[in-house]
């Protein structure tokens, strides 16, 4: 099979280009560079690429021709500006990238004629935030106070419309919630925060400890975005799909912070900063039972566990082990525990 995966220059492209290599298929990508100090070139993931095309999702003649030059046999669209407090610099960079290059992605598919299964990847913040204890379901209505969740809601909607209006590829559409794994460069992840405090010896400071969030290792996010395209080839899984782990994983921050710092040991700590910081929803809870139930997807790693992993990998990268054999060597334990 030859996949297409937008934004593989990214966190979660990276591990899904190394992982869809690991199983065999061809991955061919469309992203802007990777930013500094990204997985993507710490890992030489160019080396797995069948084609590394750097292209702007906002330029839809590019995309267009990329796409039917490509003939991918299915596609996973990741590109996006994916920071909530990047969104507040610039929103109108961020709903354009979102929102414009989501319906740029959908009109090269439909064109491209190739295409079998495509998903497109928004997340947990479509949904209009309530701070309900009981988890968003698929049919909850959407909304997005900030611009980054604003806009993926608008294109989540924008697929759907796409979706059944057209004659287009199988679609569906993944809501993942917060992701966590080595190797992650983007600031403003906690994990990421916390590990760069962790090893420069600083208390790191934390926004909101009390925020809860369904925390997820991304080999579980990914794999679950794999049960959707094998669905979507098989002739079914198509529509939107939440991605989540159990509820005893909703965590708050600030445990999240408490267990990392214990998992890293050398005097780690972090702590809390009030201050004025831009809005975030403070809980955020996802019900992925419809995943569950009608495609059998199960998540292999639970909170503890997919902490340590990305504690561990950090640590074993600066024991000097090399980024891509510390990705190859967790994705072969993760693919073990089927
Ligand atoms: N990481 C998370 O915790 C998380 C949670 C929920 C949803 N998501 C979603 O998952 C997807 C991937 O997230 P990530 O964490 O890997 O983000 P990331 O910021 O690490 O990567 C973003 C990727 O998109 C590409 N990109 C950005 N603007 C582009 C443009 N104009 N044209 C072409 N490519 C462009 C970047 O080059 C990069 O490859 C995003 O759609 C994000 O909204 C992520």
């Amino acid at each position: 099979m030859h996949y297409l995966v937008t934004g593989h220059t990214g966190f979660k492209g990276t591990w899904l280009a190394l992982m869809l290599h690991a199983r065999g298929h061809q991955v061919s990508g469309i992203a802007l560079d990777p930013v500094d100090g990204a997985l993507y070139t710490d890992a030489g993931v160019h080396e797995v690429m069948t084609h590394d095309l750097r292209i702007d999702v906002c330029d839809a003649p590019a995309l267009t021709r990329a796409v039917d030059e490509l003939a991918p046999d299915a596609v996973v669209h990741l590109a996006a500006q994916a920071l909530v407090r990047e969104s507040y610099l610039d929103p109108m960079g961020t709903f354009r990238t979102n929102v414009n290059g989501t319906l740029n992605l959908l009109d090269a598919t439909r064109a491209a004629g190739s295409v079998r299964a495509q998903l497109i990847i928004t997340t947990d913040k479509v949904y209009r935030n309530d701070s309900r204890t009981r988890g968003y379901v698929e049919t909850d209505p959407l909304g997005g106070r900030d611009p980054y969740s604003a806009s993926k809601a608008m294109a989540d909607l924008a697929t759907q419309s796409w979706a059944a209006s057209f004659d287009c590829p199988p679609t569906a559409i993944a809501r993942a919630g917060n992701v966590v794994g080595g190797g992650d460069a983007c600031r403003d992840r906690l994990l990421v925060d916390l590990q760069r405090g962790f090893a420069g010896g600083v208390a790191v400071p934390v926004r909101f400890p009390d925020a809860v969030r369904p925390w997820q290792h991304v080999l579980d996010c990914l794999n679950a975005y794999l049960v959707l395209v094998d669905a979507l080839l098989e002739g079914s899984g198509q529509g939107e799909w939440n991605v989540a782990p159990e509820s005893q994983d909703l965590v708050t921050v600030g445990r999240v912070a408490d267990s990392a710092a214990s998992m890293w040991g050398d005097g780690a700590a972090w702590i809390h900063v009030p201050g004025d910081h831009p809005h975030e929803a403070e809980l955020l809870a996802l019900d992925a039972s419809k995943l569950r139930r009608e495609l059998g997807w199960r998540e292999r790693l639970p909170f503890a566990e997919g902490l340590s992993w990305t504690v561990d990998w950090a640590l074993g990268r600066r024991e000097g082990h090399s980024a891509r054999s510390l990705c190859e060597e967790q994705i072969e334990r993760f693919e073990r525990l089927e």
